[in-house]
């Protein structure tokens, strides 16, 4: 993103696209595949204290799968979230694949979750880091236990003005 010392000021407005699929049912067959995978790493996620499960599934462009789901710890900070587990397990086995898809569902033990979950602020970031270190946009869906699914075709659409490398 290039910024530009303006005069006078002007406001700008940055917009974003997603597609929103009703049920998992509209997505094509890869992705719909890939998404039953996230559903039952999911039901393995280690959350005793959020009760919160997240899972995410990523396809490589070598079609190879990794998936990950949140991790937690007593010392709370010390878990992590389902994308990031994915994430840096995809970076560390396959450090030369291109990552095309990322899918994610969460659920709740403590109330039915309906709605699409976004990934969280850190791991947008952390997202973004592989998409601008592939220079590829990564395909994001994500889902809550049932109900809608939202894509977005890159990870820019869910984080704009995106701290990068570039600012180093
Ligand atoms: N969580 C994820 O795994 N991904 C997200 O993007 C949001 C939150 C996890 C972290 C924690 O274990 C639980 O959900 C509640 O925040």
């Amino acid at each position: 993103m290039i910024f530009l010392a303006l005069n006078p000021m002007k406001k700008l407005q940055v917009t974003t696209t997603y597609t929103l699929y009703k049920s998992i049912s509209e997505l094509d067959n890869e992705v719909q595949e890939l998404m039953h995978i996230a559903i039952e790493v999911r039901k393995k996620a280690y959350a005793p204290y959020s009760k919160f499960n997240v899972g995410a599934a990523i396809l490589l462009d070598n079609k190879q799968i990794v998936t990950g789901n949140n991790q937690e710890n007593a010392a709370f900070p010390s878990g992590l979230c389902a994308e990031r587990v994915a994430i840096y397990s995809a970076g560390a086995n396959y450090p030369k694949s291109t990552i095309k898809i990322i899918v994610i569902s969460a659920s709740s033990s403590k109330h039915k979750v309906t709605q699409p979950i976004a990934p969280c602020g850190a791991c947008r970031q952390s997202i973004a880091e592989y998409e601008n270190k592939q220079n590829k946009d990564i395909r994001i869906y994500f889902m809550g236990e049932t109900g809608p699914v939202i894509k977005v075709n890159s990870l820019k659409d869910l984080l704009p003005f995106g701290f990068d490398s570039s600012y180093l």
